[in-house]
This record gives structure tokens, C-alpha cells and sequence, in this order.
């Protein structure tokens, strides 16, 4: 096949989203909704992709920076999506082939149907393939007009249409392909005499058509696909599919989904055969979860490694942390950024931990802070734990060696070290280092005023 090179339009702010952020920045399962077309044309074997940008163009270069295969366009006024096709082509001024036309506000366009589209137009060799769809209610949509025999004729847009136009199911999904050499030739003789004044890049059909160059339309199976997203709730309605995609995979690779429909997992997670998901999970930001794990219902996990065989149990969050094997957590437990949890280790309820690692069978069941810590193995935080790590000014790491035991409600001023195999009694307030195989013991004498009460009274 001939070289193809993508360019995909995301200068429109889109305003019916009512938002102050940019349409195709919108999240969608994971991934700004421009980041799915984008991908999808890059699987179907485009390069360059030139992105067409306008509104909040810093924040949409933000997106794809360090990304070589991706090139920026400037689009300073939206004058319509034939002028900004024509914007894209000083980016492509050397590149000869087949050109992807994409919109970035549809997200759920498969890579499969793009090369679909790339053989269809191949195959017979087209010089402007339309990628189309039948829908029910094509209101909204450019249709695409059809002479008697079938031929391609023209596209007309809904507010140009007439009434018999307007009966047309087939519509423009706004996804094409093009020969670069027409393209370059024929972009700029595209005019704005129309409802909207714009320039619109479907008249190039028309043109193509004029020419007597061979203009098709492939008709797609799935219209849901190239559903464009204007509002809000197109936009969960998109990202209600991709999940169910993304599950659909996860499950065809042996993961258990309790209830698939509660489950909310983004795309670039991964997940180890017989592991479990329960409902109301959230899963993302890149996470691998090994095999034979058990997610319990309303655990929320971004950005983490986790081996196999752990246990995650419910309302537990999970941020930016390592979890080796066999590792239980929670209920209700809170591991932030830069925890480290080795094999066999045990992060009971009410736990937080941030920027700690604890060594192998360590454990924390209740009611515990530990933050810039490093635990070694076999060690036992008693219930109530603080390690207290932050003087107002700056933050103290706490050490605690191999097999000590942490009594019940201790606080750890950092910095300290606990020395291995030592014992720290309950109540404690740590302030001086503790050597190997000791006791510390810091308490208030207690006395006990016998009768105190009465005299009282
Ligand atoms: C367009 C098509 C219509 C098709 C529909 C499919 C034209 C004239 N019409 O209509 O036939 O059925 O898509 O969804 O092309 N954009 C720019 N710069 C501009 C204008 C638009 O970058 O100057 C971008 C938008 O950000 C958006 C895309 O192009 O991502 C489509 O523009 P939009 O205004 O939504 O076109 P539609 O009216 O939906
Ligand atoms: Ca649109």
C-alpha cells in the first residue's frame, strides 16, 4: 500500500460542552478524547499525524509532546474544517500518498475500520474515499447525495439541505481518505458561499466528482463508531462504550468482572488471569495488576504495580504504588505515592502509608500513619502507629530494622531509627535512636488517686 500519513482536526473549541476546557481534551476512559482518533490512525499505519489545532493549542501540544510521530499545525481562526485541512498541508509538504482525514471528537473509532477504509480506497483506487453510515436520525449530519446509478455525487450539510436532502439516511461521519496530490491541488479552490459562510472540506467530494477522478463511499457496520461527541452526554455515552470494550477484552482474557457494567477500568490498564474485579472499582493511569489478585467492590487504583495473588479489599485507594506478591490491603486503607510494599506484607484498615517501603511479612493492621518510612521485614506496627515525619518545615524519614515490634499508639519523631529486633512498648514517643535487640519505654509514671472521686463530689 501506498504511504499514508494521517491529519486530524481539533482546533474547534466545542462550545456545546459548556465547558472551559477544550472538547477534545475531555477524559474519556483514561485518555483525552483526542488521544483515541490519534491512535487509531497510528495503529492503521498513518505517519505523520498532523494535528490541527486553535483554541487552547498549548494544551493540546501539552498532550503529545516528546511524541515524534506527531506534528502540530496552527489553525488560528476556525474557518471551517476545509480550511483547516488546508492549514495541514505546509506540515505534509514533502509527503506523497494517501492522506487520513479524521475529526479528534470521536473517540471511539476503531484502528480496524481505518484500515478498512485505507484498503477500500486502495483496492479501487479511489482518489477521495468517505468513510459513511445509515442512520435513523441523521439530523445534524452531512448527507451524502447519490445519483441514480449510486455514484457519489456531492455532500450536503444539514443546514444546506433541502427537504428531499434532509430524507437522505446516509451521512458523512467526517472521516475520509484522499490522494495527497488532489488534495494539494484542490484545497484552495474550495469556496464559503453556503449557510454557515465556512469552508467545508466535503466539497472537495463534489470537486473530485467534477474532475471525473473516482470519488466512493464506504458505508461502515457500526454507526456508533464514528459517533462525533458534542456534549456532555455524548461524551458519557462514548466513554460508557469504550468501557464496555475494554472490559469485554479483559474478561475474554480470563479476568472475572463481577458486574462489568459497575466497572470502571481506562484503557492501558492491565489485568492477570484469574484475578477478580468486584462493582465499583476504578482502575487507571497505566496500572498492571498480576494474576489471581481480588479487587473488592469500590477500590479505586491509579497508576500502581501489582504482583500476583494480592488481595485489595473494599473502599481502598491505591496511588503510584508498588505492591509485590501476596500483599493484603485494607478495607478503607489509603497507599500514596511512593509506597513499597514487598511480598507477604499486611496494610490493615484505617492505614495510611506514603513514600514507604516495608520489607517482607511486615505488617500494619489498624489505624496507622507511615509516611517517609523504611520498614524491613517481619516487623509488627501495633495499632495507632504515627510516624511523626513533618516539623512544619521539612519531612524526616523514619528506619525501623528487621523484626522489630511496634507496640500499640507509638509516634516516631523523625528523623529516627528503630535498631533490628528491638521492641517498642505501647504508648511510646520515640525521639532518640534505638540500638538492635532493645526496649524503649517512654511513659508518664501513672498515679492512681484512690477515692478521688468522692472527695470530689
Ligand atoms: C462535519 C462535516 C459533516 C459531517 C460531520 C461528522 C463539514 C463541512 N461537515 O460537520 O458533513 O457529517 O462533520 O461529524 O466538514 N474543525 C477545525 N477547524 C474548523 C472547523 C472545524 O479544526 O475551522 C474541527 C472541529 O474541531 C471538529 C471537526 O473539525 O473536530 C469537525 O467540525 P464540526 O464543526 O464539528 O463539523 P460538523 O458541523 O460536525
Ligand atoms: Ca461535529
Amino acid at each position: 500500500m501506498k504511504p499514508c500519513a494521517a491529519v486530524v482536526l481539533a482546533a474547534g473549541k466545542g462550545t456545546r460542552m459548556k465547558s472551559g476546557v477544550i472538547k477534545v481534551l475531555h477524559p474519556v476512559a483514561g485518555l483525552p478524547m483526542l488521544s483515541w482518533p490519534v491512535s487509531a490512525a497510528r495503529e492503521a499505519g498513518a505517519t505523520p499525524i498532523v494535528l490541527v489545532i486553535g483554541h487552547q493549542a498549548n494544551a493540546v501540544q501539552g498532550v503529545f509532546r516528546g511524541d515524534g510521530g506527531i506534528l502540530c499545525a496552527m489553525q488560528e481562526q476556525q474557518l471551517g474544517t476545509g480550511h483547516a485541512v488546508a492549514c495541514a498541508l505546509d506540515a505534509l509538504s514533502g509527503f506523497r500518498g494517501t492522506v487520513l482525514i479524521l475529526c479528534g471528537d470521536t473517540p471511539l473509532l476503531r484502528p480496524e475500520t481505518l484500515s478498512d477504509l485505507l484498503k477500500f480506497h486502495a483496492d479501487h483506487a479511489a482518489v477521495v474515499t468517505v468513510l459513511t453510515a445509515v442512520m435513523d436520525d441523521p439530523h445534524g449530519y452531512g448527507r451524502l447525495v447519490r445519483d441514480e446509478d449510486g455514484r457519489v455525487t456531492r455532500i450536503v450539510e444539514q443546514k444546506d439541505a433541502d427537504p428531499e436532502e434532509q430524507d437522505i439516511r446516509e451521512i458523512n461521519s467526517g472521516i475520509y481518505c484522499m490522494e495527497s496530490d488532489f488534495l494539494f491541488e484542490n484545497i484552495r479552490s474550495i469556496g464559503n458561499n453556503n449557510a454557515q459562510q465556512e469552508y467545508y472540506l466535503t466539497d472537495l467530494v463534489a470537486i473530485a466528482v467534477r474532475k471525473g477522478l473516482t470519488c466512493l463511499a464506504m458505508p461502515t457496520a457500526d454507526a456508533d463508531e464514528i459517533m462525533g461527541i458534542n456534549d456532555r452526554v455524548q461524551l458519557a455515552e462514548a466513554a460508557r462504550i469504550l468501557r464496555r470494550r475494554i472490559n469485554r477484552e479483559l474478561m475474554l482474557s480470563g479476568v472475572t468482572l463481577v458486574d462489568p457494567e459497575q466497572t470502571y477500568i481506562d484503557q492501558g490498564v492491565s489485568i492477570g488471569a484469574d484475578s477478580v474485579v468486584h462493582p465499583n472499582c476504578h482502575i487507571g493511569g497505566e496500572t498492571v495488576i498480576g494474576c489471581g489478585c481480588e479487587i473488592e467492590q469500590g477500590v479505586s487504583i491509579t497508576g500502581c504495580s501489582i504482583g500476583d495473588g494480592c488481595h485489595i479489599k473494599a473502599g481502598s485507594v491505591l496511588e503510584g504504588s508498588d505492591l509485590r506478591e501476596d500483599v493484603a490491603v485494607g478495607p478503607m486503607a489509603h497507599l500514596r505515592p511512593g509506597t513499597v510494599l514487598h511480598n507477604h506484607v499486611k496494610i490493615g484498615n484505617f492505614v495510611e502509608t506514603k513514600k514507604t517501603v516495608m520489607g517482607e511479612g511486615s505488617k500494619a493492621s489498624h489505624l496507622t500513619y507511615l509516611g517517609d518510612a523504611e520498614i524491613g521485614r517481619d516487623v509488627n506496627i501495633g495499632c495507632g502507629t504515627i510516624t511523626c515525619n513533618y516539623d512544619g518545615v521539612n519531612k524526616h524519614r523514619t528506619v525501623i530494622g528487621d523484626g522489630v515490634f511496634i507496640g500499640s499508639d507509638v509516634q516516631l519523631v523523625a528523623p529516627v531509627t528503630v535498631g533490628r529486633n528491638s521492641l517498642v512498648a505501647a504508648g511510646t514517643t520515640v525521639t532518640i535512636d534505638v540500638e538492635p535487640d532493645s526496649l524503649a519505654i517512654a511513659r508518664v509514671p501513672q498515679v492512681n488517686k484512690v477515692g478521688w472521686r468522692l472527695k470530689k463530689k
